[in-house]
């Protein structure tokens, strides 16, 4: 049943994996893969919206990820900065950007100027839109969140409690979960969104990232019905 007349803002989030897979599969150079993750990106946002889905957040790069070969992880810093620059096509859905990750002044913090810069803007430009909230990943790891946050809590709070430690997550107000989905086969959660994910239903597919469409999403929503 197509949902587009609900609005059980459920909270979807996303491990977009399989880019480099998909490119390989057609003799591409990975980094093809990587741009055509990122447009299909800005083409489910608009689905999501459609679906009234309350919160989309993506996985679109990890603390790991810097490990990567240098001319890959420059490729895909300038997809995010693309990506945040999406601001008209946003505003125009009414689309309100968030950013989740390792604060930029952080000891191991590794995120340059340029992304900084685009991350902010995209923030301060469509912080007055009231519909869905889409989260990206930059520079985020689950363990690190998690870390960081049991520290403050351990020194601003009473003590170290669920709420306590919710209230020190990188973005506290950030929901629970509701759909976890990771693409192209694989079956493993990767350090994403430990604690709010806890209670995520999970949507596990074969299709590589710049295949999940419409009918993707539609199979991992009716997970939480
Ligand atoms: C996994 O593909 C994807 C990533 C490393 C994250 C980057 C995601 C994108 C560039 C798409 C969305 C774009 C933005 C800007 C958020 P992989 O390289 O691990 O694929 P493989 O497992 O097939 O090698």
């Amino acid at each position: 049943m197509p949902r587009d007349e609900t609005d059980l803002r459920l909270h979807v989030a996303c491990i977009m994996d399989g880019n480099g897979r998909w490119a390989g599969r057609r003799g591409l150079p990975r980094t093809d893969g990587h741009t055509a993750g990122e447009e299909n990106l800005a083409a489910l946002v608009r689905v999501a919206v459609k679906r009234n889905i309350g919160w989309l957040t993506v996985f679109g790069f990890s603390t790991e990820n810097w490990r990567r070969p240098r001319p890959e992880v420059r490729h895909i810093l300038g997809l995010h900065e693309k990506l945040f620059g999406r601001v008209a096509e946003l505003n125009e859905l009414n689309v309100k950007v968030q950013w989740i990750g390792r604060p930029f002044d952080s000891r191991e913090a590794r995120t340059p100027k340029y992304v900084q810069r685009a991350i902010r803007k995209a923030i301060a430009d469509t912080a007055q839109n009231t519909g869905m909230v889409l989260t990206i990943a930059f520079d985020y790891g689950g363990r690190s969140e998690l870390v960081a946050a049991v520290e403050q809590a351990r020194t601003e709070s009473d003590g170290i409690t669920s709420a306590t430690i919710g209230e020190h997550l990188y973005l506290p107000e950030l929901p629970p979960v509701d759909v976890l989905v990771r693409t192209s086969g694989e079956r493993r959660v990767s350090n994403f969104l430990l604690w709010q994910a806890a209670g995520a239903a999970i949507y596990f597919t074969e299709a590589p990232w710049p295949d999940f469409d419409e009918a993707e999403l539609d199979a991992a929503l009716a997970l939480a019905r």
